[in-house]
Protein backbone atom coordinates (compact mmCIF):
# COMPACT_ATOMS: atom_id res chain seq x y z
CA UNK A 1 0.00 0.00 0.00
CA UNK A 2 1.03 3.43 -0.63
CA UNK A 3 -0.12 6.07 1.67
CA UNK A 4 -2.56 9.27 0.72
CA UNK A 5 -0.46 12.19 1.55
CA UNK A 6 -2.41 14.52 4.12
CA UNK A 7 -1.21 18.29 1.99
CA UNK A 8 -1.12 20.03 5.67
CA UNK A 9 0.62 22.90 3.62
CA UNK A 10 -2.52 22.96 1.36
CA UNK A 11 -5.20 22.74 4.16
CA UNK A 12 -3.24 26.13 6.13
CA UNK A 13 -3.58 27.84 3.15
CA UNK A 14 -7.43 27.41 2.82
CA UNK A 15 -7.58 28.16 6.72
CA UNK A 16 -5.30 31.50 6.45
CA UNK A 17 -7.48 32.57 3.26
CA UNK A 18 -10.96 32.00 5.89
CA UNK A 19 -8.87 33.69 8.30
CA UNK A 20 -8.27 36.84 6.36
CA UNK A 21 -11.58 36.87 4.76
CA UNK A 22 -13.00 37.19 8.49
CA UNK A 23 -10.70 39.55 9.64
CA UNK A 24 -11.70 42.37 6.43
CA UNK A 25 -14.72 41.81 7.46
CA UNK A 26 -14.68 42.42 11.55
CA UNK A 27 -12.36 45.91 10.25
CA UNK A 28 -15.31 46.31 7.06
CA UNK A 29 -18.04 46.51 9.48
CA UNK A 30 -16.99 46.91 12.90
CA UNK A 31 -13.42 48.60 12.37
CA UNK A 32 -11.60 45.98 14.70
CA UNK A 33 -8.15 44.56 13.43
CA UNK A 34 -7.39 41.51 15.56
CA UNK A 35 -4.13 42.39 16.95
CA UNK A 36 -1.25 39.30 18.13
CA UNK A 37 1.69 39.88 20.38
CA UNK A 38 4.64 37.05 20.31
CA UNK A 39 6.91 37.64 23.20
CA UNK A 40 10.71 35.85 22.53
CA UNK A 41 13.36 35.95 25.10
CA UNK A 42 16.58 35.10 24.07
CA UNK A 43 18.34 34.37 20.94
CA UNK A 44 17.23 30.35 20.42
CA UNK A 45 17.85 30.05 16.53
CA UNK A 46 14.77 28.11 16.02
CA UNK A 47 12.52 30.15 18.20
CA UNK A 48 13.72 33.28 16.22
CA UNK A 49 12.34 31.32 12.77
CA UNK A 50 9.26 30.33 13.94
CA UNK A 51 8.32 33.95 15.37
CA UNK A 52 9.48 35.62 12.43
CA UNK A 53 7.37 33.25 10.08
CA UNK A 54 4.62 33.89 12.68
CA UNK A 55 4.88 37.58 12.30
CA UNK A 56 4.65 37.16 8.72
CA UNK A 57 1.51 35.40 8.37
CA UNK A 58 -0.26 37.70 11.01
CA UNK A 59 0.09 40.48 8.80
CA UNK A 60 -0.90 38.48 5.94
CA UNK A 61 -3.92 37.93 6.77
CA UNK A 62 -4.35 41.59 7.92
CA UNK A 63 -3.88 41.17 11.26
CA UNK A 64 -1.91 43.54 13.69
CA UNK A 65 1.32 42.01 14.79
CA UNK A 66 3.26 42.94 17.85
CA UNK A 67 6.59 41.67 18.50
CA UNK A 68 8.44 41.90 22.13
CA UNK A 69 11.93 40.74 21.42
CA UNK A 70 13.86 40.88 25.11
CA UNK A 71 17.42 40.16 26.01
CA UNK A 72 18.11 36.29 27.56
CA UNK A 73 19.00 37.65 30.75
CA UNK A 74 15.85 39.56 30.94
CA UNK A 75 14.57 39.10 34.46
CA UNK A 76 10.98 37.32 35.56
CA UNK A 77 9.58 40.53 36.85
CA UNK A 78 10.29 42.27 34.04
CA UNK A 79 8.44 39.89 31.54
CA UNK A 80 5.43 39.98 33.86
CA UNK A 81 5.33 43.05 33.76
CA UNK A 82 5.12 43.01 30.31
CA UNK A 83 2.89 40.53 29.95
CA UNK A 84 0.53 42.93 32.44
CA UNK A 85 0.99 45.67 29.84
CA UNK A 86 -0.26 43.39 27.04
CA UNK A 87 -3.26 42.04 29.08
CA UNK A 88 -4.56 45.48 29.48
CA UNK A 89 -3.99 46.33 26.01
CA UNK A 90 -7.47 46.74 23.74
CA UNK A 91 -5.19 46.56 20.51
CA UNK A 92 -3.78 42.89 21.91
CA UNK A 93 -5.95 40.09 21.46
CA UNK A 94 -3.79 37.09 21.57
CA UNK A 95 -1.14 36.79 23.63
CA UNK A 96 1.86 33.91 22.67
CA UNK A 97 5.00 33.38 24.82
CA UNK A 98 7.60 31.68 23.09
CA UNK A 99 8.78 28.61 24.77
CA UNK A 100 11.34 27.21 25.71
CA UNK A 101 11.99 30.28 28.54
CA UNK A 102 15.49 30.75 29.72
CA UNK A 103 16.28 28.20 32.74
CA UNK A 104 16.06 31.03 35.32
CA UNK A 105 12.17 31.67 34.17
CA UNK A 106 9.38 29.93 35.77
CA UNK A 107 7.59 28.93 32.62
CA UNK A 108 4.56 27.83 34.26
CA UNK A 109 4.08 31.24 36.66
CA UNK A 110 4.82 33.13 33.17
CA UNK A 111 2.54 30.91 30.75
CA UNK A 112 -0.48 31.58 34.21
CA UNK A 113 0.12 35.39 34.11
CA UNK A 114 -1.87 35.84 30.90
CA UNK A 115 -5.18 36.50 30.26
CA UNK A 116 -6.63 33.14 29.78
CA UNK A 117 -9.20 35.17 27.43
CA UNK A 118 -5.83 36.12 25.29
CA UNK A 119 -3.78 33.36 25.79
CA UNK A 120 -3.86 31.40 22.21
CA UNK A 121 -2.01 28.76 22.80
CA UNK A 122 -4.26 27.45 25.28
CA UNK A 123 -1.37 26.57 27.65
CA UNK A 124 -3.39 28.77 30.81
CA UNK A 125 -4.21 26.23 33.47
CA UNK A 126 -7.77 27.82 33.01
CA UNK A 127 -7.50 26.69 29.42
CA UNK A 128 -6.30 23.06 29.59
CA UNK A 129 -9.27 22.47 32.70
CA UNK A 130 -11.53 23.88 30.28
CA UNK A 131 -10.10 21.46 27.56
CA UNK A 132 -10.47 18.83 29.88
CA UNK A 133 -13.95 19.01 31.07
CA UNK A 134 -15.26 19.64 27.40
CA UNK A 135 -15.64 23.76 28.16
CA UNK A 136 -15.35 26.12 25.93
CA UNK A 137 -11.52 27.20 25.61
CA UNK A 138 -8.63 28.63 23.96
CA UNK A 139 -7.03 25.03 22.02
CA UNK A 140 -3.22 24.41 21.45
CA UNK A 141 -2.70 24.96 18.13
CA UNK A 142 -0.60 21.87 16.89
CA UNK A 143 -3.23 19.49 18.39
CA UNK A 144 -5.85 21.63 17.08
CA UNK A 145 -4.30 21.21 13.66
CA UNK A 146 -3.89 17.86 13.92
CA UNK A 147 -7.74 17.56 14.55
CA UNK A 148 -8.80 19.59 11.92
CA UNK A 149 -7.14 17.34 9.59
CA UNK A 150 -8.32 13.74 10.86
CA UNK A 151 -11.85 15.80 10.37
CA UNK A 152 -11.08 16.49 6.74
CA UNK A 153 -9.64 13.16 6.04
CA UNK A 154 -11.81 11.09 7.94
CA UNK A 155 -15.31 12.71 8.28
CA UNK A 156 -16.47 11.04 11.58
CA UNK A 157 -13.61 9.78 14.07
CA UNK A 158 -16.44 8.43 16.17
CA UNK A 159 -15.11 4.98 17.79
CA UNK A 160 -12.00 4.92 16.33
CA UNK A 161 -8.81 4.15 17.92
CA UNK A 162 -6.40 6.56 18.52
CA UNK A 163 -2.71 6.02 19.80
CA UNK A 164 -0.83 9.24 20.93
CA UNK A 165 2.62 8.83 21.28
CA UNK A 166 4.34 11.84 23.75
CA UNK A 167 2.59 12.88 26.62
CA UNK A 168 3.69 16.78 26.50
CA UNK A 169 1.67 19.17 28.02
CA UNK A 170 1.56 21.04 24.60
CA UNK A 171 0.65 17.78 22.17
CA UNK A 172 0.40 14.41 23.94
CA UNK A 173 -2.23 15.35 26.06
CA UNK A 174 -4.42 18.12 24.60
CA UNK A 175 -4.57 15.71 21.31
CA UNK A 176 -5.38 13.08 23.60
CA UNK A 177 -8.23 15.28 25.08
CA UNK A 178 -9.83 16.54 21.53
CA UNK A 179 -9.74 12.94 20.22
CA UNK A 180 -11.90 12.30 22.84
CA UNK A 181 -13.88 14.85 22.66
CA UNK A 182 -14.59 13.33 18.97
CA UNK A 183 -15.20 10.00 20.31
CA UNK A 184 -12.38 8.19 19.68
CA UNK A 185 -11.12 5.24 21.55
CA UNK A 186 -7.97 7.00 23.12
CA UNK A 187 -4.33 5.62 24.24
CA UNK A 188 -1.44 7.95 25.48
CA UNK A 189 1.56 5.98 25.10
CA UNK A 190 5.46 7.15 25.84
CA UNK A 191 8.84 6.08 26.13
CA UNK A 192 7.93 3.86 29.38
CA UNK A 193 4.85 2.07 27.54
CA UNK A 194 5.54 -1.91 27.47
CA UNK A 195 4.88 -3.53 23.77
CA UNK A 196 4.71 0.02 22.36
CA UNK A 197 4.72 -1.13 18.80
CA UNK A 198 1.91 -3.46 19.70
CA UNK A 199 0.23 -0.62 20.85
CA UNK A 200 0.33 1.50 18.07
CA UNK A 201 -0.25 -1.63 15.38
CA UNK A 202 -3.99 -1.43 17.32
CA UNK A 203 -4.70 2.26 16.09
CA UNK A 204 -6.67 3.37 12.91
CA UNK A 205 -5.27 6.71 14.15
CA UNK A 206 -1.37 7.20 15.07
CA UNK A 207 0.05 10.54 16.24
CA UNK A 208 3.85 10.51 16.55
CA UNK A 209 4.89 13.28 19.06
CA UNK A 210 7.78 11.85 20.91
CA UNK A 211 10.28 14.24 19.79
CA UNK A 212 12.69 11.59 18.51
CA UNK A 213 13.47 11.57 14.76
CA UNK A 214 12.25 8.56 12.58
CA UNK A 215 11.36 6.40 15.68
CA UNK A 216 8.36 5.24 14.21
CA UNK A 217 8.75 3.08 11.61
CA UNK A 218 6.30 0.98 9.45
CA UNK A 219 6.16 -2.09 12.12
CA UNK A 220 4.53 0.42 14.55
CA UNK A 221 1.64 1.18 11.78
CA UNK A 222 -1.56 -1.09 11.09
CA UNK A 223 -1.77 -1.65 7.79
CA UNK A 224 -4.52 1.45 6.51
CA UNK A 225 -3.62 3.46 9.69
CA UNK A 226 -3.69 7.36 9.58
CA UNK A 227 -0.16 8.71 10.83
CA UNK A 228 -0.30 12.37 12.02
CA UNK A 229 3.84 13.21 12.29
CA UNK A 230 3.99 16.15 14.85
CA UNK A 231 7.56 15.65 15.08
CA UNK A 232 9.98 18.29 13.61
CA UNK A 233 13.87 17.05 13.80
CA UNK A 234 16.84 18.60 12.44
CA UNK A 235 19.38 15.67 11.26
CA UNK A 236 22.23 15.23 8.89
CA UNK A 237 22.41 12.86 6.00
CA UNK A 238 24.49 12.66 3.48
CA UNK A 239 26.19 15.76 4.38
CA UNK A 240 23.05 17.58 4.36
CA UNK A 241 20.80 19.61 6.93
CA UNK A 242 17.62 17.46 6.88
CA UNK A 243 13.80 18.34 8.76
CA UNK A 244 12.68 14.90 9.74
CA UNK A 245 9.46 13.83 11.41
CA UNK A 246 9.27 11.58 15.00
CA UNK A 247 8.10 8.67 12.18
CA UNK A 248 10.17 7.41 9.43
CA UNK A 249 8.55 8.62 6.42
CA UNK A 250 9.54 6.03 3.45
CA UNK A 251 8.19 2.69 5.78
CA UNK A 252 5.61 4.27 7.47
CA UNK A 253 4.06 5.42 4.20
CA UNK A 254 4.53 1.82 2.81
CA UNK A 255 2.33 0.33 5.45
CA UNK A 256 -0.49 3.42 6.40
CA UNK A 257 -3.73 4.31 4.71
CA UNK A 258 -2.59 8.30 5.23
CA UNK A 259 0.28 10.34 6.22
CA UNK A 260 1.50 13.48 7.41
CA UNK A 261 4.87 14.79 5.62
CA UNK A 262 7.55 16.47 7.28
CA UNK A 263 7.90 19.46 6.13
CA UNK A 264 4.90 20.23 4.32
CA UNK A 265 1.92 18.75 7.23
CA UNK A 266 1.20 19.32 10.97
CA UNK A 267 4.03 21.84 10.61
CA UNK A 268 2.16 24.80 8.53
CA UNK A 269 -1.36 23.97 10.33
CA UNK A 270 0.04 25.06 13.87
CA UNK A 271 0.60 28.70 12.36
CA UNK A 272 -2.82 28.60 11.05
CA UNK A 273 -4.64 27.35 13.94
CA UNK A 274 -2.67 30.64 16.08
CA UNK A 275 -4.17 32.84 13.52
CA UNK A 276 -7.61 31.55 13.86
CA UNK A 277 -7.53 31.18 17.78
CA UNK A 278 -6.40 35.01 17.30
CA UNK A 279 -9.66 35.72 15.46
CA UNK A 280 -11.60 33.66 17.95
CA UNK A 281 -10.50 35.60 20.74
CA UNK A 282 -11.16 38.56 19.18
CA UNK A 283 -14.94 37.55 18.42
CA UNK A 284 -14.96 36.61 21.94
CA UNK A 285 -13.47 40.06 23.37
CA UNK A 286 -15.78 41.68 21.16
CA UNK A 287 -19.54 39.95 21.61
N1 LIG B 1 7.59 26.38 21.22
C1 LIG B 1 7.39 25.27 20.45
N2 LIG B 1 6.08 25.13 20.14
C2 LIG B 1 5.44 26.16 20.72
C3 LIG B 1 4.08 26.57 20.74
O1 LIG B 1 3.18 25.92 20.17
N3 LIG B 1 3.81 27.69 21.45
C4 LIG B 1 4.78 28.39 22.10
N4 LIG B 1 4.42 29.47 22.79
N5 LIG B 1 6.05 28.05 22.10
C5 LIG B 1 6.38 26.94 21.40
Amino acid sequence: MTAQIIDGKAFAAKVRGQVAEHVAQLKGAHGIIPGLAVVLVGEDPASQVYVRSKGKQTTEVGMNSYEHKLPAETGEAELLALIAQLNHDPKVHGILVQLPLPDHMNSDLVINAIDPAKDVDGFHISNVGLLGTGQKSMVPCTPLGCLMMLREHHGSLSGLNAVVVGRSNIVGKPMAQLLLGDSCTVTIAHSRTKDLTEVCRRADILVAAVGRAEMITGDYVKPGATVIDVGINRIERDGKNKLVGDAHFDSCAEVAGAITPVPGGVGPMTIACLLANTLTATCRANG
